[in-house]
């Protein structure tokens, strides 16, 4: 009985170190698979005033501030052409109407601008941040929409997401689809695809429109205001030389699982615009009193 017990004890014990050795095993292989995490002095540079965009966490972090002296804004090092590029963000909490927040592309040719946006505008305590988009193709801006949140995003972190390849554009929050802008050439809509576009974030007050189009105004008792952001990931072709790279087909994002929605994606795309969609440029009758062509069903 003693006996089997103290075999028995053996045994769990031999088991047990092998588990730790296997284990520490994995772990140390970890070590040499696992990439540095990228830091904000990899991909970026801050481009809009120094004091106000303060490094974390060993430089994997960033946190923007925003006082009565100024906001603040950083950029790429490098352009890119197609790819995809996503950061962690976590907005500013609280009374942070007037505020506006923006994560951005943009090819920075003043006539015919490129330009894929995400924007940020805050809001009163309690009330929902709007998430604004737009898509300028060409030197043509002007389409607009709004959505608001299933979430608080100045609770946690976000990921906050771009793609684009020759066939769409795609807005994402946390694998949500929020907006899709389809390459739609053949109809005679500009597409994005000739030019290589910087990435940009900027931290500012806006507040003669960006809360309820400019009736509530920034709260300055409350600054400084913060927004954090986090796990920087760019990957495209990188200009100069972009070109060349682009045309390739081979590269992942121009995959067939990048060309359209999937099942799933298409799902929750509707569920974000049945009830999250707070303003669509396509059904503004009193600026586009002609549907734009993109805006037609089924394109
Ligand atoms: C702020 O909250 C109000 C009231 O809920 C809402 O109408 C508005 O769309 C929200 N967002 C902005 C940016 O004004």
């Amino acid at each position: 009985m003693v006996v089997q017990l103290v075999l028995r004890m053996g045994n769990i014990k031999s088991a047990v170190s092998l588990l730790l050795l296997a284990v520490l095993h994995l772990l140390a292989i970890a070590v040499f698979v696992v990439a540095r995490p990228a830091t904000f002095d990899d991909d970026f540079r801050v481009t809009w005033e120094d004091s106000h965009i303060q490094q974390i966490q060993g430089g994997t972090a960033i946190k923007l501030v925003l006082d009565q002296s100024s906001g603040c804004g950083f950029a790429s090092k490098h352009q890119y052409l197609f790819g995809r590029v996503s950061m962690k963000i976590k907005l500013i909490p609280g009374d942070s109407a007037g505020t506006v927040t923006a994560f951005y592309m943009n090819s920075d040719t003043d006539t015919i601008r490129d330009e894929l946006d995400f924007e940020f505008l805050g809001n009163r305590t309690g009330q929902p941040y709007t998430v604004q988009t737009n898509v300028y193709a060409h030197g043509k801006g002007d389409r607009e929409q709004r959505i608001n949140l299933w979430f608080d995003p100045a609770i946690d972190f976000h990921n906050y997401t771009i793609e684009w390849n020759h066939f769409r554009v795609l807005f994402s929050i946390d694998d949500v689809p929020i907006r899709e802008y389809k390459n739609n050439e053949r109809i005679g809509v500009p597409f994005p695809k000739f030019q290589p576009m910087g990435v940009y974030s900027t931290l500012w007050e806006a507040d003669d429109w960006a809360t309820r189009g400019g009736l509530e105004k920034i709260n300055w008792s409350k600054a400084p205001f913060y927004a954090y952001y986090k796990d920087f990931d760019i990957e495209g072709c990188q200009a100069p030389g972009a070109e060349r790279c682009a045309a390739n087909p081979n590269n992942w994002w121009e995959g067939a699982a990048y060309r359209q929605l999937d099942a799933v994606q298409a799902r929750k795309y509707k569920w974000v615009r049945m009830n999250h969609m707070i303003y669509d440029y396509c059904t503004d009758k009193s600026r586009y009193p002609v549907t734009p062509p993109e805006c037609m069903a089924g394109i």
